[in-house]
């Protein structure tokens, strides 16, 4: 019988942008303070790219630091590179094809939109075309320029956001680690909710689109609690597996009560959560990738960890993912 081929995360890297927009800043640009901001979200400060730093080139710094931590050969024979934005340089072409010219892979490239658990989303395709033997090595990459889209006259939504990259490379891994399973969704009743328009003024069913990034907070919070502790509790049943068995909850970096509020919905040790929001505040697709290698960094993933990976977002939409740390 010819033998199952596993696929797992072989080498990871990120990047944030230099510069900081801490909340005290923001109280000088708008009607808000440090306290508001602490207390309802978790965020302290978030990154912010400069002038001439964008989604494509806080990608391909990303891949770098993957590089300088995995050494050239981990992104040598690369044959896709799939890159979930929610802040693309633009609508075409590809952020993903600027990462693939910028490191001259011989490989097709493509972006990936279903706003935060696009990461995850970008996993599970690479696990199927690398399970299925029709390609061997894929890069993934989350990463955001947000903060250039977002409007610093409107304190609602723009306070949430932060700029970053994280990049992974999916290839085989020994049998036993890798991906164990995923679960995709999506609900479009609540794309009125949240979003940033591009093309049209209005959806299908009428309801007109606002200009510029929208989102009604109150909707997304509730959403997000239940979404977050119910996809984590299925992608487990999938994987046959109980919460026990998890070493590190790694969740969308959306809001410490978000995703405090799930951890203790699971009755997860806060020891196993990686929560790091205060930092980054939320960089969407970036947010999953920079805690983990944020995580790696702090000796917290080693091999033989079951990790949970589980996001939320824009769409309505959520995604999450069991996966057995392969690599020392
Ligand atoms: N600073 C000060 N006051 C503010 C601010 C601010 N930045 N923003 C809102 N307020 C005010 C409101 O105007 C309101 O005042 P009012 O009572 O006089 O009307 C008051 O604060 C309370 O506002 P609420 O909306 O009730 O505050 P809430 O406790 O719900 O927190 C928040 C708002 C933080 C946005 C919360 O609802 C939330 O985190 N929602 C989830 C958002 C999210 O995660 N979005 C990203 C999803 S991921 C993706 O796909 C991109």
């Amino acid at each position: 019988m010819e033998k199952k081929i596993t696929a797992g995360i072989t080498a990871i890297g990120s990047y944030a942008p230099e510069k900081l927009l801490s909340n005290f800043d923001l109280e000088k640009m708008m009607d808000t303070n440090d306290e508001w901001i602490r207390s309802r979200t978790g965020i302290e400060t978030r990154h912010m790219a400069a002038d001439g730093e964008f989604a494509s080139t806080i990608a391909i710094r990303s891949v770098e630091d993957l590089v300088k931590r995995f050494g050239k050969k981990a992104i040598e024979g690369v044959d896709l590179v799939i890159l979930a934005t929610s802040s693309p340089d633009a609508l075409f072409p590809a952020t993903a094809s600027l990462v693939q010219s910028h490191f001259d892979l011989e490989a097709g490239a493509f972006d990936l939109l279903i706003a935060c658990p696009g990461w995850i989303y970008g996993l599970s395709v690479a696990q199927a075309y690398v399970e299925s033997g029709l390609l061997k090595k894929i890069l993934v990459i989350g990463t955001e320029a947000l903060t250039k889209l977002m409007d610093y006259s409107d304190r609602n939504i723009s306070i949430l956001f932060g700029d970053g990259a994280g990049a992974a490379v999916v290839e085989a891994v020994e049998a036993g680690y890798g991906f164990k399973s995923f679960i995709l969704g999506s609900d479009g009743n609540g794309a009125k909710h949240l979003g940033i328009r591009a093309a049209a003024d209005q959806f299908p069913d009428g309801t007109p689109i606002p200009d510029g990034p929208f989102m009604n907070g109150r909707e997304v919070f509730k959403f997000a609690v239940r979404i977050m502790p119910n996809a984590t509790l299925d992608v487990l049943k999938k994987a046959d597996m109980s919460l026990d068995d998890i070493d590190l909850f790694v969740p969308h970096q959306a809001n410490s009560r978000i995703v405090t509020a799930a951890a203790d919905k699971l009755g997860i040790d806060h020891e196993k959560m990686i929560l790091v929001v205060n930092e980054y505040g939320n960089t969407s697709t970036a947010s999953i990738p920079l805690a983990l290698a944020d995580a790696y960094d702090a000796g917290k993933v080693k091999k033989g960890d079951n990790l949970v990976f589980v996001s939320f977002g824009a769409g309505l939409s959520w995604a999450a993912m069991v996966l057995t740390w392969s690599t020392d």
